[in-house]
């Protein structure tokens, strides 16, 4: 049986995810893995809160609560959403957790044994009135590129332009905010990455399937020449520097840098999830070890297109161990907020939580899905996710099965009703699914998300349409078995339809097994013909006709709604 590792980009620890990092990877991530595992290969989904780094530290100090605690807290928070929303990963580790510390540290010593770590003396910005180092955002200060007055120490807000905290024109303590700053001399790890050039350009040339977007920006930098980099902090949240198995002499106040870590986080969260299972981790990440048949996907917004392409690699590949590396990456665009940034300082956009307080989750999860920023940046508006919600699952998805399960129910009651064969009618349609749910496969194999929901919705809009021709309603005053025989393909395809869907919208797809009376465990294996699958419901299996499966969402709503979350 294939095996396919997935992991999602880990999501910040500081505060609970908005609407557009759900669909800059998560989501995607797990449209990929149900479809995977329908498809009957051996799935691993892998997530975890990335937790260390400044944000963490200056999210928990505004909190007014120590770092682990706030890490604690906000790791079930996330987890809660996370598992609301249906995200079925395997595990949801954390980057705190001992695994990492242990694995991070190991990469750190091989790599330095093999000569491409280096300790370097540079100046830092470091606050008196603090007695202490600002890295990262600790420091603020106006932008050297566009003068906005409050740049954070690693990037501009403003203008986007990534900075390192000695840039940045007068300056003051994020946590204080005392200018009197200076520049003091300290020692930090740096990765020479410069080292690892041509071994990364190989790497990446030998792996030619890349989508676009993934490969244009891996490009990019390699082009510009990777740079050495520091993978140190001087920080007390994060993992420590050591020497031989002992404190690093001259490192007892800094940490590893938080993206130093993070990545090797998807090998600790297998490592917690082995053993938490019981299973072994190394079959899928041990080349030596029999991972070196896992296809390994990744998912992640653009911004971290390069830390996976290059950054994650230049560990991996130059521990010099067998490590897996990934074979292909889907990278997403931004889904903006009407066009602007989701703040949850400036209360703009719908964030996880708030989401479920309003809808159920798949009518969140088919409007981003359908709409994902995959060829460009996508705006997310309330007016849009309503006609959606309201035209593909009400009109068109939900439409269908009510009104086949409602007629069967009144005409034949609420079973699949005896007698009539399938005629030329069904033989069209029959072909037509066929041919459609190719598109739709290949759509979702190469995780291309939008095109995959058009072929899904006209999927669906192709049962509706055979209700209209077949039209029992009024065959069933002259030829009650040809009636018979169209309705119990309209049952048919609400099961035939569920397995289709379930990938996106999985609450749903188990409402309609539900319905029919199957078992979604068992139904869910991904459909191979459309005969088969027309054939599936034999005549007499009892049904329960339900209310509608969706509810359409009221202009007043999305005004209200306008209002609570900042549509421009
Ligand atoms: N936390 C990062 C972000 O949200 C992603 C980290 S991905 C990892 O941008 F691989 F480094 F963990
Ligand atoms: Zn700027």
């Amino acid at each position: 049986m294939p095996r396919i590792l997935i992991t999602s980009a880990l999501p910040y620890i500081n505060g609970i995810k908005h609407l557009g990092n759900l669909v800059g990877s998560m989501l995607p991530a797990d449209v990929y893995a149900r479809f995977q595992r329908a498809r009957g290969n051996d799935v691993l989904f892998i997530c975890a809160t990335d937790e260390h780094g400044t944000p963490a530290e200056l999210a928990a100090r505004a909190a007014g609560q120590s770092v682990e605690r706030y890490c604690e807290e906000q790791h079930e928070i996330q987890k809660r959403a996370c598992a609301e929303f249906g995200l079925s990963f395997d595990h949801f580790g954390r980057t705190s957790r001992l695994p990492n510390h242990r694995l991070t540290q190991h990469f750190a010593a091989v790599l330095e044994k093999n000569g491409l770590i280096e300790e370097r003396t540079t100046k830092q910005v470091y606050s008196v009135d603090d007695a202490r180092f600002l890295p990262d955002r600790y420091v603020e200060g106006t932008c050297p590129n566009c003068a906005y007055e409050k740049a954070r120490g690693d990037q501009c807000d403003n203008c986007g332009r990534l900075l390192d905290p000695t840039e940045l024109k007068n300056p003051y303590s994020a946590i204080s905010g005392s200018r009197r700053i200076e520049l003091r001399d300290t020692a930090h790890l740096y990765l020479l990455q410069s080292k690892l050039q041509a071994r990364i350009a190989d790497w990446v040339a030998a792996r030619p399937g890349w989508p676009q977007l993934t490969k244009s920006i891996a490009q990019k930098w390699l082009k510009e020449g990777l740079q050495d980099r520091s993978i140190t902090r001087d920080l007390y949240w994060g993992i420590k520097v050591l020497k031989e198995g002992k404190p690093r002499p001259g490192f007892e106040d800094k940490v590893f840098y938080v993206w130093f870590d993070a990545p090797i986080g998807y090998i600790a969260a297998t490592v917690e999830w082995a053993e938490k299972t019981g299973q072994g981790w190394e079959r899928w990440w041990r080349a030596d070890k029999g991972a070196a048949d896992v296809r390994y996907v990744q998912f992640m917004g653009k911004d971290n297109v390069a830390f996976h392409t290059v950054s994650f690699p230049a560990t991996l590949l130059g521990s010099e161990e067998p490590w897996k590396t990934v074979d292909t990456l889907k990278s997403l665009n931004w889904l903006t907020w009407y066009g602007g940034k989701f703040s949850t300082s400036q209360n703009r956009g719908v964030f996880m939580d708030q989401a479920l307080e309003l809808l159920p989750a798949d009518y969140w999860r088919w409007a981003l899905m359908a709409n994902a920023p995959e060829s460009d940046d996508a705006s997310f508006t309330l007016e849009q996710f309503a006609g959606v919600v309201n035209k593909d699952l009400n009109d068109v998805l939900g439409n269908f099965v009510n009104r086949v399960t409602k007629f069967c129910a009144s005409k034949f009651g609420e079973k699949v009703p005896e007698g009539g064969a399938y005629g030329a009618v069904e033989e069209k349609l029959i072909a037509d699914l066929d041919a459609k749910i190719a598109l739709y496969t290949a759509a979702l194999e190469v995780m291309e998300f939008r095109k995959a929901c058009a072929e899904l919705r006209s999927i669906w809009v192709a049962g509706n349409e055979y209700l209209q021709i077949a039209a029992p309603w009024t065959a069933f005053k002259t030829d009650p078995a040809r009636a018979a025989a169209s309705v119990r393909a309209g049952l048919n395809l609400i099961a035939l339809f569920a397995a289709l869907s379930a990938p996106v919208i999985p609450y749903t797809a188990q409402k309609m097994f539900e319905l029919l009376r199957l078992d979604a465990a068992q139904e869910a294996r991904w459909p191979s013909s459309a005969k088969a699958a027309l054939a599936r419901l034999k005549p007499g299996h009892s049904f329960t006709a339900t209310d509608p499966l969706f509810r359409k969402i009221e202009e007043t709503e999305v005004a209200a709604w306008r209002e609570r979350f900042g549509a421009a």
